[in-house]
């Protein structure tokens, strides 16, 4: 168990998000295979999926740390506590996450997301309940807010969870309504830093080991969540670029990987991960259509042979 004061210290000041389908176990171990040390998260669970014995998602590695869980969904007594002590039966975490910042459908309508910022007496219960059986690392997740009419009120919202001990909160510095591709608002990460003093991890837009060098210099994080990024270019928490080659190659270890744990029935599941790896590349359209026209592990590995060099 990590203590509060390692998990930032071990943790790097480097985290790669939890993203839904993509942070699975075959992707963390390459990840580490490559030389990543710091935080990651398993995919997020909703509870009341545990609480209906849907374990789906617990799919965990021998030495998977560091790892956090990200938990979503609103409030429902016993709820979280029952999830939090089931999955420490499959795998003892590292830390838990609150998922306050997504806005799709699957995640609002559960009560989670972006809709707890709204409904801002059910955080407080969460994270009671959560803190009545789990005394290890905890964090948050979340938006600057709404809109940018709401920026302030969030920081107000956000203040009132310091007696929860969290060990750091991760800011998405878009809005709600600005979704995923406008630029994000870094300059107000000083903003939040000042009124909420603790430590944030920034998050939103770095792509490019240029973009991470950017928000360093400019806004000097106490340290950087790295979302779509890590998926176009694994290297880019070593502020690499990683070349085809070593894409090609990349890419057919996590299928391999994937059919180890997931079965080859589910080959299809990487296919989307083909899409952000590839992405910009010379061949991308022709690797991409014979990845999706692949059906069985070889004929994924001979999409992903080289001739295209
Ligand atoms: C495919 C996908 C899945 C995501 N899944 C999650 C998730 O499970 N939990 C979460 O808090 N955020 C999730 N996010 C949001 C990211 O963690 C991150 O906040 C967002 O992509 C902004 O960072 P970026 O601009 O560097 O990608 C997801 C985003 C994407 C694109």
């Amino acid at each position: 168990m990590y203590s509060h004061e390692q998990i930032i210290e071990n943790f790097t000041n480097i985290i790669i998000a939890p993203l839904a389908g993509y942070t699975i176990l075959p992707f963390r171990i390459l990840l580490r295979k490559l030389g990543f040390k710091g935080l990651f998260f398993n995919e997020m669970i909703n509870p009341y999926e545990i609480k209906k014995a849907r374990f789906n998602k617990l799919v965990f590695g021998e030495k998977d740390d560091p790892i956090g869980i990200q938990l979503f969904g609103g409030y429902g007594e016993g709820i979280y506590k029952n999830a939090i002590e089931k999955i420490r039966e499959f795998y003892e975490f590292n830390l838990v996450d609150l998922n306050m910042g997504c806005p799709v459908k699957k995640v609002t309508h559960a009560g989670g997301g972006v809709e707890l910022l709204r409904n801002f007496s059910e955080v407080h219960k969460i994270l009671e309940e959560i803190r009545s059986t789990w005394k290890g690392s905890l964090s948050i997740k979340t938006r600057i807010g709404f809109n940018v009419e709401e920026i302030s009120q969030t920081i107000e919202k956000l203040k009132t969870l310091k007696h929860y001990d969290l060990d750091f909160i991760t800011i998405h510095f878009r809005t709600v309504t600005e979704g995923f591709t406008t630029p994000p608002h870094y300059d107000l990460y000083k903003v939040f830093k000042k009124e909420l003093d603790t430590f944030i991890f920034y998050n939103g837009g770095m792509n490019t080991p240029e973009d991470i060098e950017k928000i360093k210099n400019e806004i000097k994080p106490d340290g950087i969540m790295l979302a779509r990024g890590i998926l176009g270019n694994p290297l880019l928490f070593k502020g690499e670029h990683m070349g085809l080659n070593e894409k090609l190659i990349f890419a057919k270890e996590l299928v391999k990987l994937h059919k180890k744990y997931y079965g080859e029935q589910s080959l299809a599941d990487t296919r989307k991960f083909m899409v952000y790896l590839f992405k910009g590349e010379v061949y991308s359209k022709s690797i991409r259509e014979k990845c999706f026209a692949a059906n069985t592990l070889d004929e994924y590995l001979s999409a992903l042979e080289s001739p295209y060099l």
